[in-house]
C-alpha cells in the first residue's frame, strides 16, 4: 500500500486546522431550528445584509460566463477615488484573508520571523504556520492595549519581517491609538494594519491615506463587515508602491469573481446609505453594552467595532454559549491564553439585542 500522506510537506501534518465558525445551516440542523429563527451573533457579520442595489445588480448580472478582469480595474479605480490614493497602491482579493496570505507568500521564507500581538484575529498565526514562519508573540496587556516597548524590543531582537496589527482588534474591539501606530511605523518592519472593522470606529480613524507616503505600511480593508458582503468574499489592501507589482506576480489572477466585484462596486456607489446602517449598528452596540453591563455574571468591554467581548464570571463560558445556542442564539466562545472564559457577541438588530438580553437574564 502506498501511503500518500508521506508525500505531504512535513510541517503540514502537525499544523492545526483553522477553526472557522460552524456553518450556519449545519448549526440550524443540530438545533432543530429553522435558519431564519436563529440569531447569528458569532461571526461579526452585518445583520442588515448587503445594500438592496447589490441584489438587483447580481440578478441582472450577465457576464458570469466570462473570466473576471484579473486587475479588478473598475473596483480599484473606485476605491482609489474613495480613499484619495493612487490606484497603483491598491490590490483587491477574495476577502482580506487572501491579502494576508499574499503578503506572506511574497515575503516569508521558512524560519523568517512574524510578530503577532495576541489575543487577535487567528489568520495571521494560521498563515504563518502555513509558510513555516517563526511566530513571535508579544501579548497584549490585560486591557488588550499593545505593549509598545515589548514590541520595540522584539523587533530589535528578533528582526521580524512583518508586524500584524488589527485595529479595531478582533476579539476585543479596541482601536490602536494613532500615536501608537505612528511610533510603530518608525520600526524597521512592514506594519500590516488590518482595518476590517474601521467603519464602526468613527470617521477619520483609518490610516489608509498614509500608505502612499509611508514605505512600510500596508492597510487591509474588507467589504465583509460594513457592506455586508462576507459571503461574496471581497476585500482590498493599500500597499507600498514598491511591493504592489510583486504582489501581483504571486497572486492567482481570478480570485475576485465577477459577482464579488460587481457587489463591491455597487456598495461603493451606495456608501452613504451603508454608512448610515453602520451608524445604526454603532448605536445598537452602545445599547447592547449598556444591557450587558446589567448582567451580573458578565464583564463586557467597550468596543469600537461591531462586536462586544465579555468575560464570563463565576460560571463556564462554554456552558453559557451552549445554553444560548439551545435558545437559537449563536455567540463565539474563547478559552485561550489571554482570553480565558470569554464570549464575543456580534452586534445585531434591536430585536436581536432584546432576545439576547432576555436569554441572558433567563439563564442567570
Ligand atoms: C481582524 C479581521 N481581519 C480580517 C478578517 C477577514 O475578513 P475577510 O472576510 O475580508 O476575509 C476578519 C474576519 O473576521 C477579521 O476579524
Amino acid at each position: 500500500m502506498f501511503d500518500v500522506t508521506t508525500l505531504m510537506r512535513g510541517h503540514i501534518e502537525d499544523m492545526p486546522a483553522y477553526e472557522p465558525v460552524q456553518a450556519f445551516e449545519q448549526m440550524a440542523r443540530q438545533l432543530h431550528c429553522p435558519v431564519e429563527k436563529i440569531i447569528k451573533l458569532d461571526a461579526n457579520e452585518n445583520p442588515y445584509g448587503a445594500h438592496p442595489a447589490v441584489g438587483r445588480a447580481l440578478a441582472a448580472l450577465n457576464g458570469a460566463h466570462v473570466y473576471p478582469d484579473s486587475g479588478c480595474t473598475a473596483l480599484r479605480e473606485a476605491l482609489a477615488a474613495a480613499h484619495g490614493i493612487p490606484v497603483e497602491n491598491i490590490i483587491a482579493g477574495a476577502g482580506s484573508d487572501e491579502l494576508i496570505d499574499l503578503i506572506m507568500r511574497l515575503l516569508v521564507d521558512p524560519d523568517d520571523v512574524i510578530l503577532n500581538c495576541p489575543p487577535t484575529f487567528g489568520m495571521y498565526a494560521f498563515d504563518a504556520g502555513l509558510y513555516r514562519a517563526r511566530l513571535v508573540q508579544v501579548a497584549r496587556r490585560p486591557d488588550f492595549s499593545l505593549d509598545l516597548e515589548a514590541i520595540e524590543n522584539a523587533v530589535a531582537q528578533e528582526k521580524p519581517k512583518i508586524l500584524f496589527l488589527a485595529s479595531p482588534n478582533n476579539p476585543d474591539g479596541s482601536l490602536i491609538p494613532a500615536a501608537a501606530i505612528e511610533r510603530l511605523l518608525k520600526l524597521p518592519v512592514l506594519v500590516v494594519l488590518d482595518e476590517a472593522y474601521i467603519e464602526f470606529a468613527g470617521a477619520g480613524r483609518s490610516f489608509i491615506g498614509r500608505v502612499p507616503e509611508q514605505d512600510n505600511l500596508v492597510v487591509l480593508r474588507t467589504f465583509s463587515k460594513w457592506a455586508g458582503l462576507a459571503g461574496l468574499r471581497v476585500g482590498y489592501g493599500a500597499f507600498p508602491a514598491a511591493l504592489a507589482p510583486h504582489l501581483w506576480k504571486v497572486k492567482q489572477p481570478y480570485t475576485v469573481s465577477v459577482a464579488a466585484s460587481t457587489a463591491a462596486l455597487v456598495s461603493l456607489q451606495h456608501a452613504d446609505e451603508l454608512n448610515q446602517t453602520g451608524q445604526r449598528l454603532v448605536a445598537e452596540r452602545e445599547r447592547l453594552l449598556a444591557g450587558l453591563r446589567q448582567i451580573s455574571y458578565l464583564s463586557p468591554l467597550p468596543s469600537q467595532a461591531n462586536f462586544i467581548l465579555c468575560k464570563v464570571e463565576d460560571r463556564a463560558a462554554l456552558e453559557l454559549k451552549h445554553s444560548l445556542a439551545w435558545m437559537g442564539i449563536l455567540v463565539r466562545y474563547f478559552n485561550q491564553a489571554g482570553l480565558k472564559n470569554f464570549i464575543r457577541i456580534s452586534v445585531g438588530r434591536p430585536q436581536d439585542t432584546d432576545a439576547l438580553l432576555e436569554a441572558l437574564r433567563y439563564v442567570a
